[in-house]
């Protein structure tokens, strides 16, 4: 008897987790037991990682110890070599970011620490070596988020900007068995080492179905640029049969939760800079394109995902949009690790089956007779 098929196994659980639980029926989403309205706007991304390691908040003295560790990782030479040499070559730096971390030497009883504590480091690196500036290293004495946007740019950001960052990463940190994740715990649990896992989940992270989709939706909204040109652009994207980036979901069938607290988070931003022109048109630009998607894919249900604002977000906190996706991995590295460890515990290798749909019964020709 043959087995039903789920292509994309949709509908399929793979694993148990206590990290994070959806309702896509509902645009639910907890971490940990907390609702992610409340938990992202609050907690510093350390708070955040620290949870998800570990199962409860730290403490004043947990979280500081913590923090330390995650600042205090410094670049290798022979990784900034590596970088300049990729840059130089003209990769990108979601490539450039999967080559570095494989560059790195880890003990692993620091590992966890030590990828998380780098990722922000290498993306930074890249981007400065990108525009020809010098490297800058971690401030220890900075928070995670401040210190991201410190590497970048040389300027200490400011509360509101570290509030909205910190925001990001954690409404994306981790997000049940999405296609990275699922990646991180097939590797792991071949036994195989942390920074393959990583990797691994990397470059399924970078595809424009995934973890690539808030780039093309900023490009979106800049070539839309003003209000009366959002219908006309968005029906021609669904006229040519081509996918708006930021919009549906596999597991939500009502707006995901995550554009809700990126949307409040950017709008906070953009007020914060004196400046909501491009919040203002992302606004219009959503409304119409969920009543398009629902007029040219009646009854698919497709709304906004969390990509959507993530785009205005990071544009609006000055990070290029060539940096989207490697800034997704600066969060969702935590999350990846905490899968590793949940799966290491399960200690059972993934092995599906596939049903064999090839030819049958061909005899061999030698070479000389094809
Ligand atoms: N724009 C236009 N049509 C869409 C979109 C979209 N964004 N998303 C789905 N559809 C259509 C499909 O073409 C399909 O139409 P059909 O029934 O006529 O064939 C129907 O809706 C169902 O789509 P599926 O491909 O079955 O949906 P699936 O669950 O496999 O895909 C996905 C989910 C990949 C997120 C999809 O909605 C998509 O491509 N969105 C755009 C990319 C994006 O924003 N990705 C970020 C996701 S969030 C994250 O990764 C953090």
């Amino acid at each position: 008897m043959t087995n039903e098929i789920k292509e994309g196994l949709e509908g399929v659980v793979a694993a148990r987790t206590r990290l994070s639980g959806i309702d896509g029926e509902k645009g639910k989403l907890w971490l940990a037991g907390f609702s992610l309205e409340e938990l992202a706007p609050n907690a510093h991304f350390e708070e955040m990682a620290y949870l998800l390691w570990h199962g409860q908040l730290p403490d004043c003295e947990q979280l500081e110890a913590f923090r330390a560790r995650l600042s205090s990782w410094f670049l290798p030479g022979h990784t900034q070599s590596l970088i300049e040499a990729a840059v130089r070559t003209g990769q990108k730096p979601i490539d450039v970011l999967r080559l570095a971390l494989d560059s790195l030497c880890l003990e692993d009883a620091e590992a966890d620490v030590a990828l998380v504590g780098a990722t922000p480091v290498i993306v930074a690196a890249t981007w400065r070596l990108m525009n020809q500036k010098p490297v800058i290293q971690p401030d220890s004495g900075l928070r995670f988020a401040e210190n991201f946007l410190y590497m970048l740019s040389g300027r200490r950001p400011t509360a509101a900007m570290a509030c909205a960052l910190d925001t990001y990463f954690n409404a994306m940190v981790d997000h049940g068995m999405n296609a990275s994740t699922f990646t991180a715990r097939v590797v792991t649990s071949t036994r195989s080492d942390r920074k393959s896992a990583i990797v691994g989940a990397l470059g399924a992270l970078k595809g424009p179905l995934h973890g690539g989709a808030p780039e093309p939706a900023l490009a979106m909204l800049q070539q839309i640029g003003i209000p009366d040109r959002a219908e006309p652009f968005i029906r021609n994207v669904l006229e040519r049969g081509e996918r708006l980036m930021g919009f549906g979901h596999r597991e939500y069938k009502v707006r995901d939760p995550r554009a809700a607290v990126l949307a409040q988070a950017a709008e906070k931003l953009c007020e914060d800079k004196g400046d909501t022109g491009l919040f203002d048109l992302a606004r219009l630009v959503e409304s119409e394109a969920v009543r398009l998607l629902e007029e040219y894919k009646p009854g698919r249900r497709l709304f906004t995902n969390a990509e959507f604002y993530t785009a205005v977000l990071l544009h609006e906190l000055g990070v290029s949009s060539e940096l989207f996706s490697c800034t997704f991995a600066v969060t969702r590295m935590a999350g990846w690790i905490a899968h590793c460890r949940e799966q290491e515990a399960v200690d059972r290798i993934f092995r599906p089956q596939s049903e064999y749909v090839g030819c049958e019964g061909r005899e061999w020709v030698d070479l000389g007779n094809r």
